[in-house]
């Protein structure tokens, strides 16, 4: 595998994110909804590029103190080999810079390796939300990582 590179997302990375959507989630974002978080003026999204190739994304939103992750996946062909850890440094490094005091996402009660993926970066669940995800009733997991500044 080439070095992986991160890219601001584009509209024409959309076609690609939205295949390893539907090949990554039950319920997929549609191509609507990716357009109305690309555009919105405090949104941050990365593109995984790896030989040649989008092999994941990560959509987010800035908030005044924090970065709210809302959405982020890889291909199922390029899993376990750190990109989301990768991606999610990238994430943490902009909130950093931008002088964000959190970063913080859902994740379902069920998705245990996206939890591992996030609790081996130092996120924390702070709290549960009953019955979040309409399609099965699931709770969401809310979880938050501190950004520290550097020298604190
Ligand atoms: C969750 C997801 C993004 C992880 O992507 P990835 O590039 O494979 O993850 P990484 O290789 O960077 O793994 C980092 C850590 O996550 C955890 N992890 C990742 N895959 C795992 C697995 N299959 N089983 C257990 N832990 C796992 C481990 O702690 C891993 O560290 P390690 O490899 O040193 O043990 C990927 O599985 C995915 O796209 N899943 C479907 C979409 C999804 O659930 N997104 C998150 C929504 S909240």
């Amino acid at each position: 595998m080439d070095a992986v590179a991160f890219r601001k997302t584009q509209r024409d990375d959309l076609p690609a994110i939205l295949e390893i959507e539907r090949l990554s989630f039950p319920s997929p974002w549609n191509l609507h909804t990716f357009i109305s978080v690309l555009y919105d003026k405090d949104s941050y999204n990365l593109t995984v590029w790896c030989d040649g190739e989008i092999r994941g994304y990560c959509f987010t939103l800035v908030m005044r103190k924090m970065v709210h992750l809302l959405n982020l996946a890889v291909h199922p062909d390029c899993r376990r080999r750190g990109i989301a850890r990768s991606l999610l440094e990238e994430i943490i490094s902009f909130a950093r810079s931008s002088n964000k005091s959190y970063v913080f996402l859902e994740v379902r009660k069920s998705n245990r390796i996206a939890q591992s993926l996030y609790a081996s970066m130092g996120f924390s669940h702070a709290f549960t939300w009953r019955r979040y995800y309409t399609d099965t009733g699931e709770d969401a997991y809310i979880m938050v990582k501190k950004i520290e500044r550097i020298g604190e």
